[in-house]
């Protein structure tokens, strides 16, 4: 007997421009979710309204999130990958739990406590709903895990509050939503300056972007921080230097890896013959992920139709779960 699969849901904000940080942290769980769950992965493009008002380059962010998350392995055959914007439904689910979010706790909600900091022009009031249109996502496929990081946990925990408070008053119709990884893998990925994660950050040079071309790739590694080498035997690791091997974790052999160690060990490693090594693997792990990008962003006829599937399975399930909440809700009339 088939056994329904327990449900999956997570946004992904378009921004635009994955990098290793992205794949190691989120996508790659996403990909193995796939074989074990029913996946709803979404693009919220209408969170990004919220601080993104001009929508010039809103198309052509979408397409590249798209593109670049098939090109990691995300099978819009197996999730359903979709336009946070081709659910109407969500828009619907949204007004109804504003009725069950407090202004108080959205202002203490440290996320717009953030941008408010940052933009003190455009404090609009869909910024302060922010986590109410998350809960909405979420909760509008009733789904149960949602593959995300430590910095979502709050919006996660407000979704919960969302939860209860509509089944108390209305009666059950979603189960409570938590966050999901397949734990010990949560990897973090080390920036290539010593400092803290990979991330979008300013400083395009410490960040592999997995639409980076092949000497870009090796140009940033051999610029990673390192320092003259250790000079006792098996001394410890400055942290710039065992971030660099953490990063050798995710794409060298184990083999290689071993000998480095015992380079290091031994007072007679070469950081740069290391990063050289480091380099080409990581070449040989983003070019092929970078082709397929650059393969499937210009045919827009596919683009459109991984979309249309995805908003169709994405509707259907957002359709099932809002006649039960109207029903709940005592606003069906006939
Ligand atoms: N807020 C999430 C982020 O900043 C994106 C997001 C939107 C999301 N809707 C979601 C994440 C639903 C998980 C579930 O990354």
């Amino acid at each position: 007997m088939a056994v329904k699969k327990e449900i999956v849901m997570s946004g992904i904000r378009p921004t635009g421009f994955l990098h290793l940080g992205n794949y190691f942290g989120a996508i790659r769980n996403y990909v193995r979710m796939q074989e074990d769950f029913e996946c709803y992965f979404m693009v919220a493009d209408l969170h990004s309204l919220t601080t993104h008002p001009d929508t010039t380059e809103l198309r052509s962010n979408v397409e590249r999130v798209l593109a670049e998350n098939i090109a990691c392995g995300l099978d819009p055959d197996k999730a359903a990958f979709y336009c946070q914007s081709h659910v109407h439904e969500t828009a619907e689910l949204y007004l109804y739990l504003n009725m069950l979010a407090y202004m108080g706790e959205l202002e203490k909600t440290v996320t717009f406590k953030d941008k408010v900091r940052q933009h003190p022009e455009n404090v609009n009031a869909g910024l302060l709903t922010y986590p109410v249109l998350q809960a909405a996502d979420i909760i509008l496929h009733r789904a149960k895990y949602v593959p995300v990081g430590k910095d979502q946990e709050q919006h996660l925990e407000m979704a919960r509050n969302y939860v209860n408070r509509f089944n108390h008053r209305y009666g059950e119709v979603f189960p409570e939503p938590q966050a999901f990884n397949y734990n010990a893998e949560l990897v973090k990925v080390p920036s290539l300056d010593g400092t803290g994660k990979m991330s979008k950050s300013e400083n395009g040079m410490s960040t592999l972007f997995l639409s980076d071309e092949d000497d870009a790739i090796r140009k940033k590694v051999m610029k990673a921080k390192t320092d003259s080498g250790p000079t006792e035997m098996n001394a410890a690791k400055p942290d710039y230097i065992e971030n660099i091997f953490n990063l050798m974790k995710l794409v060298c052999e184990a083999d290689v890896i071993a000998k480095y160690k015992a380079d290091y060990n031994n007072c007679s490693i070469r950081y740069g013959d290391l990063k050289k090594q480091l380099g080409e693997d990581m070449v040989k792990f983003i070019s092929p992920i970078r082709e397929k990008i650059n393969t499937i962003l210009p045919d827009k006829a596919y683009l459109k139709k991984v979309m249309e599937q995805g908003a169709e399975k994405a509707n259907e399930s957002a359709g099932k779960t809002m006649q039960l909440v109207r029903e709940a809700m005592g606003l069906k009339y006939f």
